[in-house]
């Protein structure tokens, strides 16, 4: 807070006549950065040529992002449910491209510059491993692993192949979280001691609840290929277009949402470690179909610097998703499109409450002597508390995903680092799997540096 500022308290004694100007609050509207200074026209010999396995809900948005980067082109995609070679080419504007269902072929091709791997979680190991391997730089859609032995592998892969690799968490890449870290870096929060974040939803959609295309069958499915890895079992389409309910495919609401929330966190915060500690407690409460995951999910960090509550909820989608920063000094806030900084009220302040339990007369000493050693500014310097409040909006038709994925290939391209490297992936992917793996466990787990494990406290 700047020198002058006066709490609500002080305006009052004041007297409100001598402060009323200002008291909206400062809107900026952010302006994009990154994809905007990428140049505009890129030459056909520099032309990144990607491929991308996985064209699903995820899969087809990524390529129409693509759509918007210039220099890019994709060439083929895989999936195992037909229905999504067509979806891919639709969401590449009709656009002829190789499809399959064998995504080693697309691995294979020698024209490949880089793979985009967008499947449900237990298939990301294997193609970022094979790409790898393979010599191709890989973008690999949240959250990195499915286990924390995988991400441990993922990690080993990319350096072991000297490979680019980005992992899709695109928080990291918005400009509204830029500016959270730059007021988070500049010191105005003061000491900060907890973060909260949650995302909830009160649909079907939102607890992962799928629909099934009326097409979908084991003739247009390749089921065996798809559950290779998990435990067989007969067709079964719930599963395979709800796979995020089942432990054998997905992560859950911590894999899937808490990903987003962590990856924020971690970025304004410069966090690259996972939380020491963290306990869950949540549970099944409404969507009882035989799914593993909860549809509630609570979990609490501890990390060196501050405690983190991370929360998602299926069954109200009131909040929906919000993430706070409390410090000494001031609040920041990220609610959808917007980011507010507000500042706290002094905490050194004459005291009011505790001095009703004086006599009068010890009382009024105090409070002439708290008003002599604490003289009013001057009326030039007042500022109340919300002229200092910020607020900053995301320009209209911003999006942090095409940013996200516009930053892979300029790193593909120019082999600069990415924003969201297979270490800051892992390390968020670690936090996501502490989350299930206390809630599962029933107690608390630690991240057991030593041996790059997660155990029970
Ligand atoms: N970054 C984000 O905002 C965001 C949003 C949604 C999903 N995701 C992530 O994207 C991934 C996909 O999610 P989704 O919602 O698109 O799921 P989805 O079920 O809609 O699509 C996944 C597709 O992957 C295909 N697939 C799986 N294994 C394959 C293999 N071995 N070869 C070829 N195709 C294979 C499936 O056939 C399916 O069509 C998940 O990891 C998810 O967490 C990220």
């Amino acid at each position: 807070m700047k020198t002058g500022a006066v709490t609500r308290r002080d305006f009052i004694r004041i007297g409100a006549g001598v402060a009323t100007t200002g008291l909206a609050t400062n809107v900026t509207v952010l302006e994009p950065l990154h994809l905007a200074a990428a140049p505009r026209a890129v030459p056909p010999s520099d032309t990144i040529r990607f491929a991308i396995i996985g064209t699903g809900i995820e899969g087809c948005k990524l390529l129409i992002c693509s759509l918007a980067i210039p220099g890019v082109e994709c060439v083929a995609a895989a999936d195992l449910y037909d229905g999504r070679h067509i979806a891919a080419q639709e969401a590449l504007g009709g656009k002829n491209i190789e499809t399959t269902r064998e995504y080693r072929r697309l691995i294979d091709r020698q024209d490949v510059d880089a793979i985009l791997c967008a499947t449900s979680d237990h298939w990301h190991r294997r193609i970022v491993e094979e790409a790898c391997q393979a010599g191709k730089d890989v973008f690999c859609e949240k959250p990195m692993s499915h286990t924390v032995e995988d991400g441990a592998a993922m990690v080993a892969a990319v350096r072991r192949y000297d490979r680019i690799c980005e992992v899709g968490s695109h928080r990291v890449s918005s400009i509204l979280y830029a500016k959270a870290k730059e007021i988070w870096e500049s010191g105005k929060l003061g000491m900060v001691d907890t973060i909260q974040a949650v995302m909830d939803h009160n649909t079907d959609t939102g607890a992962y609840v799928n629909p099934v295309p009326s097409d979908a069958g084991p003739e247009t499915i390749d089921w065996n290929t798809w559950q290779s890895g998990a435990p067989a079992r007969p067709f079964d389409a719930n599963r395979f277009f709800s796979w995020r309910q089942f432990k054998d495919y997905g992560t859950g609401q911590a894999g899937d949402l808490f990903v987003h929330l962590l990856s924020g966190i971690h970025f304004v915060t410069s966090t690259h470690q996972p939380p020491e500690r963290a306990y869950s407690s949540g549970g099944i409460c409404f969507y009882k179909d035989g799914r593993d995951y909860p549809d509630l999910l609570w979990t609490l960090y501890d990390y060196p610097q501050f405690k983190l509550v991370l929360r998602c909820n299926s069954n109200n989608g009131s909040e929906g998703e919000c993430t706070t920063f409390y410090g000494k000094n001031g609040s920041m806030v990220i609610r959808s499109k917007t980011l507010t900084y507000k500042p706290e009220p002094p905490s050194h302040q004459m005291d009011a409450y505790t001095v009703y339990g004086w006599p009068k007369s010890l009382r009024e000493q105090y409070q002439a002597a708290w008003k002599k050693e604490h003289p009013l500014p001057s009326v030039w310097d007042f500022r109340l508390e919300e002229d200092e409040a910020e607020t900053f909006t995301l320009p209209p038709g911003y999006d942090d995903k095409t940013e996200h994925l516009a930053n892979f290939f300029h790193a593909v391209r120019t082999r600069q680092r990415v924003v969201e490297d297979e270490l800051f992936g892992n390390t968020t992917a670690l936090g996501c799997h502490m989350s299930n793996l206390s809630y599962f466990n029933r107690t608390a787990v630690v991240w057991d540096a030593a041996t790059q494990q997660v155990r029970n406290a």
